[in-house]
């Protein structure tokens, strides 16, 4: 039985003010009403001194939504595992579209950082997706299991400790949500994909998530398909009330 899990990816939002105030807040309404779902917030890296100090006693996780493979050196601008490892961070978010846009990241560097944040002890968020012209020509699933094979590369038996995010570009920030059969379809494709690199039992044991438009209002349909165990949460995660709904729809 795989435990759900929902993290919200606040992007670059929220200073690290704020960021205590919509930790705190989630952690209240979480406090009041637990369940099974294991949560994460990820904040920016500015944010996360604040927020672990927040929820530090909580059962909420903090994760950050990138770091570097090497472990220090002449790298401006990046952040390294054992920076975040000092601050109580446990997850980190990896290869999200956003970064493989706007940023350069690549399948080969998803691994490389993957099995850094392995090596640093932390559970890596290894996100994949197709774009709207990818899907419409036919080759998501071409798409999808290059990036899962590529970016999950080598991992041996660590692999069973990676999160996968399963995030349509096309659905990202645009309201458009994957039904819950087209997500279905392709978790189910990224699970036979795991089963051909690790073996069945394996991979019915990695969570993989659903990222994209996901709200209160469908979070429920999403969560109840058998192979989607979860969401990653962009708009409605800067909001603890959409937040903490999603979170209970998974309950
Ligand atoms: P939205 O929920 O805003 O569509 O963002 C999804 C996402 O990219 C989470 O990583």
């Amino acid at each position: 039985m795989r435990r759900k899990i929902v993290a919200g990816n606040w992007k670059m939002n929220k200073t690290p003010a704020e960021a205590k105030v919509l930790a705190a807040e989630i952690a209240n309404a979480l406090g009041a009403a637990p369940c099974p779902v294991e949560v994460v917030v990820c904040p920016p890296y500015i944010d996360l001194p604040a927020v672990t100090e927040t929820l530090a006693g909580t059962q909420i996780g903090v994760g950050a939504q990138n770091m570097h493979n090497e472990p220090k050196g002449a790298f401006t601008g990046e952040i390294a595992a054992s920076m975040l490892q000092e601050i109580g961070v446990k997850y980190v978010i990896l290869g999200h579209s956003e970064r493989r846009t706007y940023f350069a990241d690549t399948d080969a560097t998803v691994n490389a950082k993957t099995k850094a944040a392995l090596a640093a002890g932390f559970t890596p968020i290894v996100c994949v997706g197709e774009t709207l012209e990818e899907r419409e020509s036919g080759k998501t699933e071409t798409v999808v299991t290059t990036q899962i094979r590529g970016s999950l590369a080598d991992l041996g038996a660590d692999i069973a400790k990676v999160v996968v995010a399963y995030e349509p570009v096309w659905a990202i920030g645009t309201g458009k949500t994957a039904t819950p059969a087209q997500a279905q379809e392709v978790h189910a494709l990224i699970r036979k994909t795991l089963a051909e690199m690790a073996g069945e039992e394996t991979a019915q044991s990695i969570r993989i998530q659903y990222g994209g438009s996901m709200k209160p209002e469908n979070a429920a349909e999403l969560m109840a398909q058998p192979d989607i165990d979860g969401g990653l949460i962009g708009g409605a995660a800067l909001k603890a009330d959409s937040f903490l709904a999603i979170v209970k729809a998974g309950c």
